[in-house]
């Protein structure tokens, strides 16, 4: 069975993450909730992985800027709900709305933008609105905004809304951050966390949610280096995104096109998307993974016009008081996972169990998995105590001694672990263990005091 593709592909990958512990369908046991959805053991590791490779990326270890320094990037974590008149100064109130339309008939909903490849609920060789039964509405606005209550009463004073971004958090902290720390224009202000939009038509698995999870920096700089910063941050994005090993065929950095541009980038002109080709990306062949768009001072303007505090900058290097431009690169985790997940699938027919995910071994949500090749002669002792110093000192690990030597390594391919050490006769002889590299299957003899090095140095852990 070679890598199947298009939707064959996507339910191999829905049925392994089921099967293995990645994803589970949220609320399972009361019939699901669509748009929902529960990271299991292995997949809350890969999650995290991919999450910790982000911050490190931008702001622990942020890149070199163009000349030559390192850039000045601080971290933030803000409350999901906030006050509603941000929502109103960012124009989430009044716009953030897809046209939606109703069927009369079945009473489905569809996003108005996306009838030409929603199958008709009723009859699903058809597309929604090409049956005869079909009544469709004419289009209208659906703010896609949660909305919540603060407090005990349920009235119209009371309304607040659950973030369908975490970017608001940097604009309306930008006068705390710049007051706190002694960061410099240009600078960056990073930001991991959940985010709500109540979607018309939540599908392809995780990629469209209704909650999910983004990583989002914004980076403020003087206007006039704002085109220059935007095309840096344009590059590193896609150059994050391929140091993860999504390079190849499937990622690719598109422009937008001037009608697609979002109202804060109208007049920079700057909107690009890093995309990738998911298996169900179809006619279009790519998906957006990350936005990078230049959003001018709209955002700070906003909030200055809104809230009465000013929201400028005073440079002393250029003696001069101005309103910093934003670039913004913005990422979804939850989308990204899947584009991770849909890179590592692969089908490798030599094996008995051909399904395996080669992660990055950075991301692999178990770095090594510890064996005894049989269950007695003191193999297990040995195996067991590399084991607990591994975990330890290195990383993630699982001990294994059920079933077969080959069924064990099935388990630990599938759950696209990079090595597996086995204990074997020899081991008691020499102080050697086989060492199983996942990805080509070849094994090599390491010294048992040598393991940790062997594989820290490989995945990136503690040595
Ligand atoms: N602050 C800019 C902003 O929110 P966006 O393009 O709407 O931009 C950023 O969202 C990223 O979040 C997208 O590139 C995508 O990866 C992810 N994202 C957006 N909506 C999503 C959804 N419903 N489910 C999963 N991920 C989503």
């Amino acid at each position: 069975m070679p890598r199947p593709t298009g939707s064959a592909l996507m339910e191999k990958i829905v049925s392994l993450c089921k099967r293995r512990g990645f994803i589970f369908q949220s609320s399972e046991i009361y019939g699901g909730l669509n748009g929902f959805w529960d990271y299991g053991p292995l997949g809350v590791e890969l999650k995290n992985n991919l999450r910790d490779r982000w911050w490190d990326a931008m702001v622990r270890n942020p890149p070199t800027g163009p000349d030559g320094h390192e850039l000045d990037i601080v971290g933030l974590d803000c409350a999901i709900v906030s006050h509603p008149r941000i929502w109103e100064a960012s124009g989430h109130v009044e716009s953030f709305a897809d046209p939606m339309v109703d069927c009369k008939k079945c009473k489905a909903r569809f996003r108005a933008d996306q009838l030409d490849e929603m199958p008709c609920p009723n009859k699903p060789s058809k597309l929604a609105g090409q049956t005869e039964q079909c009544e469709l509405t004419e289009p209208r606005a659906f703010n896609l905004m949660f909305k919540t209550y603060v407090g005990a009463l349920e009235d119209p004073s009371s309304v607040a809304w659950l973030r369908p971004e975490t970017a608001q958090g940097m604009f309306y902290n930008f006068k705390n951050v710049v007051d706190t720390t002694r960061v410099k224009v240009p600078f960056g202000i990073a930001q991991i966390g959940k985010g709500f939009r109540n979607e018309i038509t939540p599908r392809n698995y995780i990629f469209r949610s209704r909650e999910f999870e983004m990583m989002e920096l914004e980076f403020f700089c003087h206007p006039s280096e704002a085109s220059d910063w935007y095309q840096f941050w344009r590059q590193a994005r896609y150059d994050f995104w391929c140091s993860l090993g999504l390079a190849g065929e499937r990622l690719r950095l598109r422009d937008h096109a001037p009608e697609e541009l979002a109202h804060y980038a109208r007049e920079t002109g700057g909107c690009a998307d890093v995309e990738y080709a998911f298996p169900f990306s179809g006619d279009k062949g790519f998906s957006e993974l990350e936005g990078i768009a230049y959003r001018s001072n709209f955002d700070l303007s906003q909030h200055t016009k809104h809230s009465g505090v000013r929201l400028e900058y005073f440079d002393p290097q250029r003696n001069e008081r101005y309103v910093p431009h934003v670039i913004e690169p913005a990422a979804g985790l939850t989308r990204g996972l899947l584009a991770v997940i849909c890179e590592a699938y692969d089908v490798d027919e030599s094996r008995p169990s051909p399904e395996l995910m080669r992660f990055d071994p950075r991301l692999s949500p178990i770095k090594a998995g510890f064996f005894p090749l049989v269950n007695k002669d003191g193999l297990p002792e040995i195996a067991e105590k590399l084991y607990r110093h591994f975990k330890r000192s290195v990383g993630p690990a699982q001990f294994d001694e059920k079933q077969s030597i080959g069924k064990r390594y099935a388990r630990m391919d599938e759950a696209g672990t990079p090595f597996c050490i086995t204990v074997d006769g020899q081991s008691k002889e020499d102080q050697t263990a086989t060492v199983r590299h996942r990805d080509t299957g070849h094994q090599v003899r390491v010294a048992l005091d040598q393991v940790n090095g062997y594989i820290a140095e490989r995945v990136g852990g503690r040595k």
